[in-house]
């Protein structure tokens, strides 16, 4: 069997309505004074934010304006409200933006270097980053365990990562009933986002007996679950299923990584300024092709495990977007650059994937992706 090492030092709160208890216990780690990291708008409108803002015992500052690719001019900003009040902790309350907006916050308020050079030049995040309290209101992205701060400098054209233990959580808590009211695109494109962690950490050369078994009840989780919300938004039940294969699928993002669709998103998520499961569900009917000429054997375990139909790797994904109603290619997202321009922001550790090796693989799924 092979071997592994795991880092799961988030202390973790699971369950419905389980944030007031949570923040109360973990008091001594958000500290007297708070900036509090959000998307703002249907989360203040639902009264979740002030909800939250009269749970905490600290002094809290806000920055409500994070958009969907955080762009490191927003994250400037939150810094400079969290010099400004010295406070001693950051909370990402919302989708993986906020969350992963926090954490780029928590490293620059301690740090006198840009927060852009800590991208570009991929520094490691001081030991003395602030505590980080992730608090996420989707489903998919598993950002409220994982290692990377994944922002964008929409000016130098990159989407990328900072990472770094010091950038996983101190605390992570996740209460389903806040993924209750989610619209269908978001439901659909979030959950979408679960699947593609649990596929593409399963094939990952990284992967390990641990990752394994958490990809499997992830992926049959998804193919269960996603179903029925398409169907139906107000089952809740399945709405709590997603919560929990998110949550446990930070495991994997945190521990594993993933594989070439991620690398490869990032790019267009930028151009295109859409989400990161709408990306993610464009490149993956190529990406499954090609995975499954370097790892058959698993690639059909993830689509068995998800429930598609028998058939070729590539038409069992396409049918089963058909059938969730989100299939879509990259030009349905919007005006994309040249398939070189996009190939040039690919960033990030590609091997991972064994299909890495494949002469240009890159072009091949921007090409056959369009
Ligand atoms: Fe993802």
């Amino acid at each position: 069997m092979k071997s592994y090492e795991l880092s799961m030092n988030t202390r973790t709160y699971f369950g419905d309505k389980c944030v007031e208890k949570a923040v109360k216990k973990e008091k001594n780690s958000i500290g007297a004074r708070t900036l509090l990291i959000t998307t703002g708008g249907v989360l203040k409108e639902l009264g979740f934010v002030g909800e939250l803002v009269s749970w905490l015992e600290s002094e809290v500052f806000y920055y409500d304006q994070v958009t969907a690719n955080p762009d490191v001019a927003e994250i400037r900003n939150a810094i400079k409200i969290g010099k400004e009040h010295r406070v001693h902790s950051v909370i990402g309350f919302g989708g993986g933006s906020a969350i992963d907006a926090a954490k780029a916050a928590a490293v620059g308020i301690v740090s006198d270097i840009d927060i852009e050079e800590y991208l570009i030049k991929g520094l490691t995040p001081p030991d003395d980053t602030l505590p980080i309290i992730a608090i996420p209101t989707t489903a998919g992205t598993g950002a409220e365990l994982s290692k990377g701060a994944i922002i964008s400098s929409r000016e130098k054209k990159i989407k990328s990562g900072i990472r770094g233990e010091k950038v996983a959580p101190t605390v992570a808590i996740v209460d389903p009933t806040y993924t209750f009211k989610l619209p269908l695109t978001v439901t659909m494109e979030t959950g979408f986002d679960v699947f593609a962690h649990a596929a593409e950490s399963y094939c990952a050369v990284k992967a390990d007996p641990f990752s394994e078994m958490l990809s499997e009840k992830s992926i049959k989780i998804v193919g269960e679950a996603l179903p029925r919300l398409a169907k139906n938004l107000d089952d809740l039940e399945a709405r709590k299923m997603m919560s929990f294969a998110s949550h446990i699928m930070g495991y994997n993002v945190k521990n594993v990584g993933n594989c070439l669709p991620h690398r490869l998103q990032y790019p267009i998520g930028i151009a295109t300024e859409t989400s990161h499961g709408a990306g993610l569900i464009a490149l993956y009917p190529a990406w499954i092709k090609y995975e499954s000429t370097v790892n058959p054997t698993r690639v059909k375990q993830v689509l068995d495990w998800l429930g598609c139909e028998e058939g070729q790797p590539e038409e069992r994904i396409r049918k089963w977007l058909d059938r969730m109603n989100i299939a879509r290619n990259i030009e349905d997202l919007g005006k994309v650059p040249s398939i070189e321009d996009l190939t040039s922001m690919v960033s990030g550790n590609l091997n991972n994937d064994k299909l890495a090796g494949v002469d240009d693989i890159i072009v091949t799924l921007y090409k056959e992706s369009m």
